[in-house]
Order: C-alpha cells, then sequence, then structure tokens
C-alpha cells in the first residue's frame, strides 16, 4: 500500500508552512473560533454570555473540565483553590536573586517553573488522576500569589499574603494594592472588570504560547515547566507583550502632541518597522470578538472611575476610527484586537504597564491547564516539527591553517 510517511522518508519531502498559517498541530474539544465571523466560544458557549454572567474560576473548571459546574462542584473547587493559596516561605528568598529591573514576566516565568522543585511529584510523566488534579488546583491557587509579589517585590514593597476570605480576583487586587499601614478598599467595579478581563483571555486555541504549551507538554514535561515556557512565548511583543506596548504607543504619541494621523502614516510606511501596536490578528480578519466587549467595559470602568476624560482613551478612539477608514487597514483586514483596550483598562485599575502581560498570563492560565490536560489524556505523541534544509550538502572538515 502507498505509504505517505515512507515516501517522505525516502524523498526528503514535507510541508513547509513557515508560521503554521495553515497547519492545524492537534484536535481540540476546548475552544471554537472562527476568524472570518469573530465568533468564540469555550467549550460551546459564546464568549459574549460567559463574559457577561459567569466568574472567571467558573470558566475556569469550564474550560479544564469540560461542564459548567454545579453549585456543589463550584464550591468544591473554589474551597480547593482557597486551600493552596500560600506559596512556600523559601519562594520568597528566590525573589531576593532577581535584579530589580528584571522584567515581572521572567520572575513569573522562574518562579512556576521553581515549583517543580517544591513538589517535585508534579514532574513525574505518570501522574495518576488525583495528582494531575492537585497540580492543576496549587498551579491556579499560587498563580496569583506569585503574580501579585512580582510586583510588590520590583516596587520594593513588603509582600501580602493571600486572603481567603476574598473571592480570587478581589484576593489578587488586594494583594497587589494593600499596605499594611493602609486599608486597601474592594472597589466591586474594579473586581468585576478584572474577572471580565480574565475571562476573556482563558483561552484562545492554538496560539503562540498555548502550542508551546502543548509542544513542550508533549515531550512529557510538566505541567509547571510547560506553564512557565508558556509563560515566556506569552511575554513577546507581537503576542501578549502587545498590551504592553499599546499603552507605551498611546504614551508615545500622547508625548508627541497627539497627531494620530503621523502614527498612522508611520505604520503604513513598509520602510518603517513602526506597527499599530494592538491592530491586526493572525485568525481574525473582521472582527476581534473579545475587543468588542472590552471596548465597552473600558468605557464602563472609566465611567465608574470617573477617568472618562482619559487623555489616552481618547487617542485609542481616534486611531481606531482613523484606522478603520484608512485604505491601508481596511485592505490588510487590520482591526483593533484584544490588546488594544485591555491595557486602558488595567491602567485605569492602577495595574502599572509592566504588569500587563502578567494580567494577561493570569488570565490565559486555565487555557494552558486545559490545552495540557487534554494533550495528555489524549497521549499525543511528542511534537517534532520537519524542516526544509538549505545549507550546504557535504564538505570536508578543514585544518584550521588552511581555512
Ligand atoms: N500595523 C501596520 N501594519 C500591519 C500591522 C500593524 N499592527 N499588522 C499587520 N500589518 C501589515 C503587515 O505589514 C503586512 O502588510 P503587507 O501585506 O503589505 O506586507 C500585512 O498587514 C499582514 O501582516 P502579517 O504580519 O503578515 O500578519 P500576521 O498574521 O503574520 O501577524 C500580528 C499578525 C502579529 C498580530 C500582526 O498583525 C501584528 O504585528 N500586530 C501588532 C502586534 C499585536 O497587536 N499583537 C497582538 C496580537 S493579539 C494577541 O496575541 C493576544
Amino acid at each position: 500500500a502507498f505509504d505517505i510517511g515512507k515516501l517522505r522518508d525516502q524523498t526528503g519531502y514535507v510541508t513547509l508552512d513557515s508560521g503554521y498559517k495553515n497547519t492545524g498541530a492537534t484536535k481540540s474539544a476546548i475552544t471554537f473560533l472562527d476568524g472570518e465571523e469573530g465568533i468564540l466560544r469555550y467549550r460551546g458557549y459564546p464568549i459574549e454570555q460567559l463574559a457577561e454572567k459567569s466568574s472567571f474560576l467558573e470558566v475556569a473548571y469550564l474550560l479544564i473540565y469540560g461542564a459548567l459546574p454545579t453549585q456543589a462542584e463550584l464550591d468544591h473547587f473554589n474551597g480547593q483553590i482557597t486551600k493552596h493559596t500560600l506559596v512556600h516561605e523559601d519562594m520568597r528568598k528566590i525573589f531576593d536573586g532577581f535584579p530589580s529591573a528584571t522584567h515581572p514576566m521572567a520572575i513569573l516565568s522562574s518562579l512556576i517553573c521553581a515549583l517543580t522543585g517544591f513538589y517535585p511529584q508534579s514532574v513525574s510523566p505518570d501522574l495518576s488522576p488525583e495528582e494531575m488534579e492537585l497540580n492543576i488546583i496549587r498551579l491556579l491557587a499560587k498563580m496569583p500569589t506569585i503574580a501579585a509579589w512580582t510586583y510588590k517585590n520590583n516596587m520594593g514593597h513588603p509582600l501580602n499574603y493571600p486572603r481567603n476570605d476574598m473571592d480570587y480576583c478581589a484576593n489578587f487586587l488586594y494583594m497587589m494594592f494593600s499596605f499594611p499601614t493602609e486599608k486597601y478598599e474592594i472597589n466591586p467595579v474594579v473586581v468585576s472588570a478584572l474577572n471580565k478581563l480574565l475571562i476573556l483571555h482563558a483561552d484562545h486555541e492554538q496560539n503562540c504560547s498555548t502550542s508551546t504549551v502543548r509542544l513542550v507538554g508533549s515531550a512529557n514535561a510538566s505541567l509547571y515547566g510547560s506553564v512557565s515556557a508558556g509563560i515566556n512565548a506569552l511575554w513577546g511583543p507581537l503576542h501578549g507583550g502587545a498590551n504592553q506596548e499599546v499603552i507605551e504607543m498611546l504614551e508615545a504619541i500622547a508625548a508627541d502632541g497627539g497627531d494620530t494621523s503621523k502614527f498612522i502614516n508611520k505604520a503604513k510606511d513598509k520602510n518603517d518597522p513602526f506597527r499599530l501596536m494592538g491592530f491586526g490578528h493572525r485568525v481574525y480578519k473582521n472582527f476581534d470578538p473579545r475587543a468588542k466587549i472590552i471596548k465597552v467595559a473600558a468605557d464602563e470602568v472609566l465611567q465608574a472611575l470617573g477617568m472618562q476624560d482619559s487623555p489616552l482613551l481618547k487617542i485609542a478612539q481616534e486611531l481606531e476610527q482613523a484606522a478603520l477608514t484608512d485604505q491601508y487597514f481596511i485592505e490588510r483586514k487590520l482591526y483593533p484586537n484584544v490588546d488594544f483596550y485591555s491595557g486602558i483598562i488595567y491602567k485605569a485599575l492602577g495595574i502599572p504597564t509592566e504588569m500587563f502581560t502578567v494580567m494577561f498570563a493570569l488570565g490565559r492560565l486555565p487555557g494552558w491547564i486545559a490545552q495540557w490536560k487534554e494533550m495528555r489524556e489524549n497521549k499525543e505523541p511528542i511534537g517534532r516539527p520537519r524542516q526544509i534544509y538549505t545549507g550546504e550538502l557535504e564538505r570536508d572538515y578543514k585544518g584550521i591553517e588552511a581555512r
């Protein structure tokens, strides 16, 4: 019988799809995405409904276990996570080793990987379902604590311990913004905005960081090691790092006098490497459904916090308007993506720019976990792409004196 694998081995013929623009890496039952229609569904549920009605932990449960939890299941899940929010005291010592200029994403990925040292059983390739479950719970529980500590550490502030009487989002905000000298008032508008943002970021099928998590995990690497790798992928400015770049771009436009057309022209100039950050998406070619929800949320949050006259919001709106009516952006189907407005909300919530991608990682965590678990449960083979070799065919070694 004709064997395509054998033929490829014999002829060296492989399919080349740089950037995997049209190559599926796996089958997955987690997230459905239709880039043409702007549809995003987690386990079949539209993102619009989840963002409006659900809580982040409920969505995390949905992504990881495949169904919305009953009240009893959610209470149990919540209770388990609450139990594991503390991190080992020795982890605090690791923070001390980082120079103060270290980017929070570098600290986050290092500390998530360091969890393998505190829970050595987590690196076993033969985890029982109970062990896998415990690793998942630990990661979801400790990530907000570690994330908030990266910020506190960089600021030189005392670290706050988690408050288990608060829900997931409120506890994170408390750890970020509370001082021993000052009572931190939890604002429900802020908690609700954070909840929405985390839900919108929770999964996005085989994006760069998620594919990284699956690829690393396919070598039977641990959940913590795989997620640590995903955090580094997310840090890249063409991926999650774009949310930090968007605010920096808006600030640069404001500092330059606020002329958006000048920056639109720069983005269109092929001799200029400048890109309009927060515009364009590999898969969404009509609109990013998350951006629609976030745009409304940004308006609501700024209103509620009395910041509706924010100059950055004004510049963002102008930029969006100008780009959407410009032939260059229309022809290339470049629309605002999820990162365009999320930074404005983060900034309004008082989250410093360097922490924006950490916020994205916090949101994306359930997706990474769900995808890693699915990959393990489906016993997927190790990921190992082929290549088209373009180098020298064969050469004889020459001694150094003869080169
Ligand atoms: N500003 C100006 N031009 C752009 C932009 C942009 N933001 N994005 C794409 N283009 C242009 C390209 O120059 C190219 O033009 P050409 O056909 O004349 O050469 C065309 O549009 C296609 O661009 P590609 O880079 O080939 O598109 P790709 O699908 O590979 O990239 C990406 C998608 C990386 C998101 C890109 O649009 C980009 O760099 N955007 C800015 C960064 C950003 O916002 N990233 C966040 C993505 S969302 C997320 O990760 C959560």
